[in-house]
């Protein structure tokens, strides 16, 4: 069972400064609420407690002020420091303490993940850890992901990070279900011809165990990520238009929490309080009078 989670919430940012010299992209109001809602989400959606953030030491001090410990949310948060932007797996490497060849779930900071039975999909694969897990989306724009390619019976066949001549339309989303040899993988890999510490590289290893599992998102499911302002806006419109048409929110912590029975009403209370006038606090005390 994997009751792990890690976000990797560093990396430079570079494409959105200047904004992003003094302020974590992760920070960035997407809609509603920071960017990193909609990642922590989907640990929290999995049932995943225990939780790893990886930022930059500049901006420690402000995922504190908004989470702290995790203790009021009823989650449990470490924070690990990647200050050099040298890959995802890079700043993987700094949780081996944390990881302590258990399994984990790690989720990219920038990546939200929307659609029907995503939680219960989760859920189901904190349970399968006999191998690994990545998903499939297809993308417009291959040349831009991590890239899978796989057989008739889904059987993945390749793997490439960002290719020139993709094999597939299909891009590997930043939510990745590792077994307890992740440790063992980090150790073994070299940084790529960008220098970084690649993500595909950790996954390759496990394609080549003939370890890693595959499920693809179809079209009723919206993968974005967010690296430039123009991603930033569209996930800015999807997530208001659809939170304007159902009334209910994506990626709201408190409100996961609360469905996990994590947080009780009396606790809702005090985050009702919090953000009160506000649409965001007026929505917290209508779940509680569901
Ligand atoms: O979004 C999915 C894609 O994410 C995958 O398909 C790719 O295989 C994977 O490499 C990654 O590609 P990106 O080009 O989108 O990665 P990016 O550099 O934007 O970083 C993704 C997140 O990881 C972002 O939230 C910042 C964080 N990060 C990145 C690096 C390089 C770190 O925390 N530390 C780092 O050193």
């Amino acid at each position: 069972m994997i009751k792990k989670g890690i976000i990797i919430a560093a990396g430079s940012g570079s494409r959105l400064a200047p904004l992003s010299n003094s302020l974590s992209k992760h920070l960035f109001p997407v809609y509603d609420k920071p960017m990193i809602y909609y990642s922590l989400s989907i640990l929290l959606l999995a049932k995943i407690k225990n939780i790893s953030l990886v930022t930059r030491n500049q901006d420690i001090n402000l995922y504190k002020s908004i989470f702290g410990n995790g203790e009021k949310f009823g989650f449990k948060l470490h924070y690990v420091i990647q200050d050099e932007p040298k890959g995802i797996a890079d700043a993987l490497k700094k949780n081996i303490d944390f990881i302590n060849y258990d399994p984990v779930c790690v989720v990219l900071g920038d990546n939200v993940i929307y659609g029907n039975n995503l939680a219960s999909q989760l859920i189901s694969l904190t349970k399968k850890t006999k191998k690994s897990h990545i998903f499939g989306y297809y993308v417009k724009n291959p040349k831009n992901y991590g890239i899978v390619n796989f057989d008739k019976n889904y059987n993945i066949i390749s793997l490439e990070e960002k290719p020139k001549k993709p094999k597939s339309n299909w891009a590997v989303p930043g939510i990745y279900f590792y077994d307890k040899t992740l440790i063992k993988k980090l150790k073994k890999i070299k940084p790529s011809k960008r220098q970084e510490l690649e993500i595909t590289d950790v996954n390759k290893l496990y394609l080549k165990e003939n370890k890693l599992d595959l499920t693809l998102l179809g079209r009723g499911y919206a993968w974005l990520d967010m690296g430039t302002y123009d991603s930033i806006q569209e996930a800015n419109n999807f997530i208001s238009a659809i939170e304007k048409r159902q009334g209910l929110k994506i990626g709201c912590i408190e409100e996961i929490c609360f469905n996990n029975g994590w947080i009780s009403k009396a606790n809702m209370n005090y985050f009702i309080n919090k953000y009160k006038n506000t649409n965001y606090g007026e929505y917290l005390n209508s779940i509680i009078n569901r």
